[in-house]
């Protein structure tokens, strides 16, 4: 296992670069901009393929570094289903898990902080996010935070794991790293209440100052998605509705580019192939089954995926394959339903 915890020193954010193996898929959790160029050079030097970026809920006290690693990567973007961001490359929610080679992460959805806040849990490590900090819990007063489901997400689901259970968080201010459940049950002052209404008392009298960089963080960070302008203008965009009108031409075949639970819980375009983003190089490349299929066989290809980003960055890379014919559905499955198309599980 390869596990780093990365800090950022103007805002106090801890990042963690997860991978199973050197050699292999990496993923990264709460990383800032300002050190993305850090970031790159750590996976470059481990040897690692940083293949998904994820954020625990929209932060207030830096921008985030999703957009910038997907546009220098072609990682994907993960966040919750709850956050309000224009486009992610895919959303989680609660029992979900977040994966990639050799590394599995339970979804827990943990609000109160915000609410949009997840925690992530790795077998003996939980990444929690502002949720609960090491000795502190994260303010409940902005971002609908709500200090009632906070100690609902705390105390009721993850004060619940195991004691030895390692606690990461997304912050500190006071240079401590690591702690345990176990001993933030035991020593953490928010925690040492009788009942929901003191602890609720409790966070709404803390007369916090708001993040110096709110005004400007919050507003860039519900605005991450991909720059698909060119896309579009090159004609490679199809709408849900486009799209639609293209199935069951003999000529065309739709790529699914999610997930295998992805396509489980949300439904797939009926008679579409199944060819994971993470395995889009090996497809398209010479020799690749999507390669053949538009060189050899003259099929059109239309990606898709959960909201269109991940088969943006497939067409540009299946058309510098040089696979003319590829094109997307912009706003993916999550377009494709709202124009009532037909969906199989
Ligand atoms: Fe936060």
């Amino acid at each position: 296992m390869i596990f780093r915890q990365l800090f950022d020193s103007t805002s106090g954010t801890y990042t963690y670069l997860i991978a199973s193996r050197h050699g292999g898929e990496a993923l990264i959790i709460d990383p800032v901009l300002d050190r993305v160029d850090r970031y790159i050079q750590l996976v470059r030097e481990l040897d690692l393929r940083l293949v998904k970026a994820v954020d625990t809920h929209l932060h207030a006290d830096h921008i985030t570094g999703l957009g910038a690693l997907r546009d220098r990567t072609h990682c994907v973007t993960v966040m919750g289903e709850r956050s309000n961001v224009d486009v992610v490359s895919m959303r989680l929610a609660e029992g979900d898990k977040l994966t990639i080679e050799g590394v599995a992460l339970d979804v827990l959805y943990t609000p109160g902080h915000t609410d949009d806040s997840y925690s992530f849990l790795m077998q003996d490590r939980v990444f929690t996010g502002d949720t609960l900090l090491i000795r502190g819990t994260g303010r409940t007063d902005f971002q609908n935070g709500n200090p009632y489901a906070q100690y609902e997400s705390i105390f009721n689901k993850l004060l619940r794991l195991p004691d030895e259970t390692m606690v990461f968080p997304a912050h500190d201010y006071k240079g401590e790293t690591v702690s345990t459940i176990g001993e933030e049950k035991l020593f953490n002052p928010r925690l040492q209440v009788k009942s929901v209404d003191e602890y609720v008392e409790l966070m709404n009298n803390l007369k916090l100052p708001n993040p110096k960089l709110m005004d400007v963080a919050v507003p860039a960070n519900m605005h991450i998605g991909l720059a698909q302008e060119e896309i579009a203008r090159r004609g490679w965009s199809l709408s849900a509705c486009e799209a639609m009108a293209l199935k069951g031409c003999a000529d065309v075949v739709f790529v699914d580019l999610r997930e295998r639970a992805e396509r489980e819980k949300h439904g797939v375009i009926p008679g579409s192939l199944h060819a994971p983003y993470c395995d889009l190089a090996t497809h398209i490349g010479s020799g690749g089954m999507l390669h053949e299929l538009a060189l050899t066989t003259g099929k059109r290809i239309v990606f898709y995926c959960a909201f269109g980003e991940r088969s943006a960055m497939a067409v540009q890379a299946a058309q510098d394959a040089g696979i003319a014919s590829a094109m997307h559905v912009a706003g993916g499955i999550d377009a494709w339903k709202r124009s009532d198309g037909p969906l199989v599980r």
